[in-house]
């Protein structure tokens, strides 16, 4: 059988995404499902980047399906610097039976990809993080009960977030606001091929330079840090531009009543999101980081059986 990866959300049919997330569901019920699904296997953390939920929930998951993880920090293999990113994914699938990886640059998670023998996710990269945001759209699955015709707003910073958000809307069929200023677009690739996906979902994506706009009406505000990792000798520039862009009460007044407030953390209270919003009664916050587990189980039953 032909190793399957997990490296975006644009690469699993709008099917085995569904898959993906009644397994999760599944998973949370009983988390003793599948425990022996990585019996003797080791998996390769590789963390260019700090992490709690990704690496904690991974190492977490791993154990609970019976594999036993190798979590590699930054300086010990030393992506792309000590040896050729292709020679440490043959290098490893000799010894493990997955690799996991947190990246600056998605390029290496392609190449880990396409040298390795066995699975690779990703863990996030500068382009997206898929598996945050399958946890989200399990989140909202549980909280509203369906996905299709919701309105989810995004507002903030049109990062690796955005990008992977708008195709998990577009795939499930659910409306996308983007509120960025100028400048601070998501991806250009990632929005046409979320509206190519809404176009099959009946899905909107749509940008706008407007948080009010984006927030009317929405089921969902969801923000981000201002600042992602990598980025943080622009801190003072991008503290300037996003004024304006913080999720705040003025802004939760307009969305829908029932509306959720969802953040995928590390959050900066006073800059994307106002402290009596995200600690607020809307705010899933912690729901999301729990379904980081869940789903990520699901993404390895999923690539392994
Ligand atoms: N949301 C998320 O990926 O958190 P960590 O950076 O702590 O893993
Ligand atoms: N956009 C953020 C997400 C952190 C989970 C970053 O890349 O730092």
């Amino acid at each position: 059988m032909k190793k399957k990866d997990f490296i975006s959300i644009a690469d699993s049919s709008i099917a085995d995404l569904a898959n993906i997330l009644e397994q999760a569901h599944r998973l949370k019920k009983q988390p003793g499902l599948h425990a022996g699904l990585l019996a003797g296997k080791s998996m390769a953390l590789i963390f260019q980047k700090p992490s709690n939920r990704t690496r904690v929930s991974f190492e977490t998951g791993i154990f609970q399906l019976g594999g036993n993880a190798i979590y590699l920090a930054p300086d010990d293999i030393s992506l792309g610097k000590r040896e050729p990113t292709a020679d440490i994914a043959r290098t490893l699938s000799r010894y493990v039976g997955g690799i996991v990886a947190r990246v600056f640059v998605h390029q290496d998670l392609l190449e880990l990809a396409c040298y390795a023998d066995v699975p690779v996710i990703n863990a996030l990269s500068d382009l997206s993080h898929p598996c945050q945001a399958l946890a989200d759209i399990m989140t909202i699955q549980e909280k509203f009960g369906k996905l299709s015709g919701l309105k989810f707003a995004y507002i903030g910073d049109g990062n690796n977030m955005t990008n992977s958000l708008m195709l998990a809307c577009a795939k499930t069929g659910m409306h996308i606001a983007v509120a960025t200023p100028a400048g601070y677009l998501p991806d250009p690739v990632f929005v046409s091929k979320a509206r190519a996906c809404a176009a099959l979902t009946g899905a909107q994506v749509t940008l706008t330079r407007s948080p009010a706009e984006a927030a009317a009406g929405a089921h969902v505000l969801y923000t981000d840090t201002w600042v992602s990792m990598g980025q943080e000798s622009e801190t003072e520039k991008r503290l300037r531009d996003f004024k304006g862009y913080c999720i705040d009460r003025a802004l939760t007044d307009l969305a829908d009543k029932d509306y959720i407030f969802m953040h995928c953390l590390p959050a900066h209270r006073g800059q994307e999101v106002a402290a009596d919003v995200i600690d607020g009664p809307h705010s899933v916050i912690f729901d999301e980081a729990e379904n980081r587990l869940h789903v990520q189980k699901a993404v390895m039953v999923f690539l392994y059986t």
